[in-house]
Formats: structure tokens, C-alpha cells, sequence
């Protein structure tokens, strides 16, 4: 079932009557049976959207619609979802079959029926062994599976997922996600995966959802967003290791840096904000492009990481080792596909920028000092915290 989100806003105010706009104005359709990764840095409105969702908030403004359905105003219990929450709370007097079974029973669930249905789910999570154990006597990974048991043994509409893996161990998350993506495949239900984690966003997702300050920063499929990110807060959010980052000069059909030419580019003269992700540099035999020594690379298996410094800035290329291999200096070129620039000020990609009307791109550029200022101030709240945290109490005696 498809999920619509139009115009949906939550302020927060607190004792004080500050406004906190956690999600401001977002509309985004989650296409029906699709698993959908909202990614996005910590406090930039994840949760808050999904706990709407799920109508443990009431928005501020705007609808929510599921298919054809205005929910926006409909209590929890009636909209049909399965939640998941990182503490996922399972109840610990409770066997695994009767914390399974608890949202059935609520419904009054014949109590056979229901006994077949909780077999079948922990089957299809693979904990269909475990029914009469306790929580404490499972591990991480299988409770986390009791929890989505849980969420899904109701049948829901929608299952909301918001940071379901952040207290299992690496291993086992790369393996619960691995789970995740099947469950939610074998079941074909609408899921929101909510995650600040991007390899694991991208690594699930049909599609993915990129917040930052409550507002949509792109949307669209994992490889897509990575290959044409809109803007710069979406070429360094994805990536690991993280896009090269500098302020670079087009002159001529060539990208300069700190006055140095460094590779052919097709673009309007300019000042831009350029980025280019390390996996993209490639060697040549030809002695084009830039030269760097080899003297601090550092071997990863079959990749091989150069670091060199272009003016002040460190930059990291991720080549094929064996393209270095006993060389002392190499030359390394980029695409020009593979060269992403920004407008200066907007830090919108050049691509969408020639899509707008000047009056469209004083409004981005605008917004963006805005955000900006924000970004600064939220800055300065969290160092004078630190501060705070950090100076030590004085001892009584000091005080008096
Ligand atoms: N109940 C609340 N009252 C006041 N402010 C809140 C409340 N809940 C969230 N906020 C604020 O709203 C903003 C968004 O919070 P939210 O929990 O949605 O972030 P998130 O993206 O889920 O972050 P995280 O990755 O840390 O979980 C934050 O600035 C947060 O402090
Ligand atoms: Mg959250």
C-alpha cells in the first residue's frame, strides 16, 4: 500500500517557547510493497516522521494518506502498522510464542488460529525453534527477530522500522539486514527502514530518502543518488571513504585547483564547490593528469589508498593495486562524468541548477545562508553543552 506524506510538518515547543521545526513541510510517496530507506544525521527528523506515521505524533500540519486513506487524524491502533523501535522491549516474563501472540490476543484472535499464526511468522523470521524460551535465554540477533515477529503477526498495512540494528554487533547486523530485506520481499509489505547509517541504508533500500534539518534532501534508487547527488550535503553523506571535497576553478573546459590545472571538465567558468569520490581516480600509463608518489599509499587487498595534498587539502584515491605495484609515482585522471560540481553558494548540483529560473536559484541560495545560520547556531549549542559538561564542579567549600 502506497504512502503519501503532503505537506507534513511537526513543531516541537518547549518550556521555554522555542520552536523546533523536526520536520518541516515534507512530501515524499512511498511506492506500495517497496522497502524505503530514510537516512539522514542524527536529530534531522527520522523518527519524528515515522512516530507520524505511526500517529504516535499528531502533526503540526499536513496529511497523511495510506493508499486512498486520510489517516492523518486516526489513532494507532486503527492504521494498520507494525513497529519496530531499536529498544525493542520484548516482555521478559513472557515466553517468545506469548510475546509473538500479545497483539493478538489484544485483537481477540481465536486462540488456535492465532497459535498457527505466531508458528507461522516465527518460521518466516527463522526463530520458529525458539517458541518457548524466555528473552533472556536468546541473543541479540533472535529477539531482534521476535521484535519483527511481533510487528508482523497482526498483518500489518505498513511495518516502521526506526533504527532496528543499532544494538547488535557488526556482524550480526550485516546479517539482519541480509534478513530484513527477505522478510520484507516473502511478505511484499510497505516498509520504512529508518537508519543514520548509510552503508546499511544503501545496501537495503529500494529506494532511499536523504533528511537533513527536517527537509527532503533527495530522494531516489541507492546507485542513482551516489552517482548524481543534488547537492553537496548528499555527496558527502554518501560514501565510504567519504567524496573528496574542495573549492575548485573552471577555466576553459579545465578544473583548477589553488591555480594548479588538473583535468579536463565541461562546464561554464566559475567558482564551484567540486567533488570527486575516491574510487574515481584512475591510473594512466600516458603521464596525464596529475602526478603523485606513491610513498604513502597503503594496500587494502585487491584497492589500493593513495593520500597526496593538493594545496592545504589531503585528498584520497582508491586505485586497483595492481595498477601501482612497484611504481614510484603515478599519474591520476577523473572522468568527466565523474568531476560533480556545485553552484558556489547554493551547493546544488550544476545539473539542477540550469533547470532553474534565476528567481528559483536566489530562493536556494537563500534558503541555504539560512540554513547556514542555522547549522552554526545548532553548532554553538552543542560546544557550549561540551563546555558545560566539561568544567568541573565546584567542590562546596569554593562555593560558599
Ligand atoms: N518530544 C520532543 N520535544 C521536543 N523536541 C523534540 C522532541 N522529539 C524530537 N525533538 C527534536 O526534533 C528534532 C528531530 O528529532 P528526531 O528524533 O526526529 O531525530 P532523528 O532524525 O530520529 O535523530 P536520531 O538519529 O538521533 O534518532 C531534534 O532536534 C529533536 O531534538
Ligand atoms: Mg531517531
Amino acid at each position: 500500500m502506497e504512502i503519501k506524506l503532503i505537506n507534513l510538518t511537526k513543531v516541537f515547543v518547549d518550556k521555554t517557547k522555542k520552536e523546533t521545526r523536526a520536520v518541516d513541510n515534507f512530501n515524499i510517496t512511498i511506492p506500495s510493497g517497496k522497502l524505503v530507506g530514510l537516512l539522514g544525521p542524527s536529530g534531522c527528523g527520522k523518527s519524528t516522521t515515522l512516530f507520524m506515521i505511526a500517529g504516535l505524533h499528531d502533526p503540526t500540519d499536513g496529511r497523511i494518506f495510506f493508499g486512498e486513506d486520510d489517516v492523518t487524524r486516526l489513532s494507532p491502533d486503527k492504521r494498520g502498522i507494525g513497529l519496530v523501535f531499536q529498544n525493542y522491549a520484548l516482555y521478559p516474563h513472557m515466553t517468545v510464542r506469548q510475546n509473538i501472540m500479545f497483539p493478538l490476543e489484544n485483537l481477540q484472535v481465536e486462540r488456535n488460529e492465532a497459535l498457527k499464526e505466531t508458528q507461522a511468522i516465527a518460521n518466516l523470521v527463522g526463530i520458529g525453534n525458539l517458541l518457548d524460551r524466555k528473552p533472556a535465554q536468546l541473543s541479540g540477533g533472535q529477539q531482534q527477530r521476535v521484535a519483527i515477529a511481533r510487528a508482523l503477526v497482526k498483518k500489518p498495512r505498513v511495518l516502521l522500522l526506526d533504527e532496528p540494528l543499532s544494538n547488535l554487533d557488526a556482524r550480526l547486523r550485516l546479517q539482519m539486514r541480509e534478513e530484513i530485506k527477505r522478510i520484507q520481499r516473502e511478505t511484499g509489505i510497505t516498509t520504512i527502514f529508518v537508519t543514520h547509517d548509510q552503508e546499511e541504508a544503501m545496501s537495503i533500500s529500494d529506494e532511499i530518502i536523504i533528511m537533513n534539518f527536517g527537509v527532503e534532501m533527495q530522494k531516489g534508487k541507492p546507485q542513482d543518488i551516489y552517482n548524481h547527488p543534488d547537492n553537496l550535503f548528499v555527496a558527502k553523506f554518501l560514501g565510504n571513504p567519504p567524496i573528496n571535497t574542495f573549492e575548485g576553478e573552471i577555466k576553459g573546459n579545465y578544473l583548477y585547483f589553488e591555480g594548479e590545472k588538473l583535468f579536463p571538465k565541461k562546464a561554464p567558468n566559475g567558482i564551484y564547490h567540486v567533488g570527486i569520490r575516491p574510487e574515481d581516480f584512475k591510473v594512466n600509463d600516458v603521464k596525464e593528469g596529475v602526478k603523485v608518489n606513491t610513498e604513502t599509499m597503503e594496500v587494502i587487498g585487491r584497492d589500493t589508498m593513495i593520500r597526496f595534498n593538493a594545496g592545504e587539502h589531503q585528498v584520497r584515491a582508491l586505485v586497483e593495486s595492481e595498477t601501482v605495484v612497484g611504481k614510484k609515482e603515478v599519474y591520476l585522471t577523473v572522468r568527466d562524468d565523474k568531476i560533480h560540481l556545485f553552484d558556489y553558494e547554493s551547493e546544488i548540483a550544476l545539473r539542477k541548477i540550469q533547470d532553474l529560473s534565476p528567481e528559483e536559484l536566489e530562493k536556494a541560495r537563500a534558503e541555504k545562508r539560512i540554513e547556514k545560520q542555522k547549522f552554526a547556531e545548532a553548532q554553538a549549542i552543542r560546544e557550549e553543552k561540551t563546555r558545560k559538561q566539561r568544567r568541573p564542579k565546584k567542590s562546596k567549600k569554593e562555593s560558599e
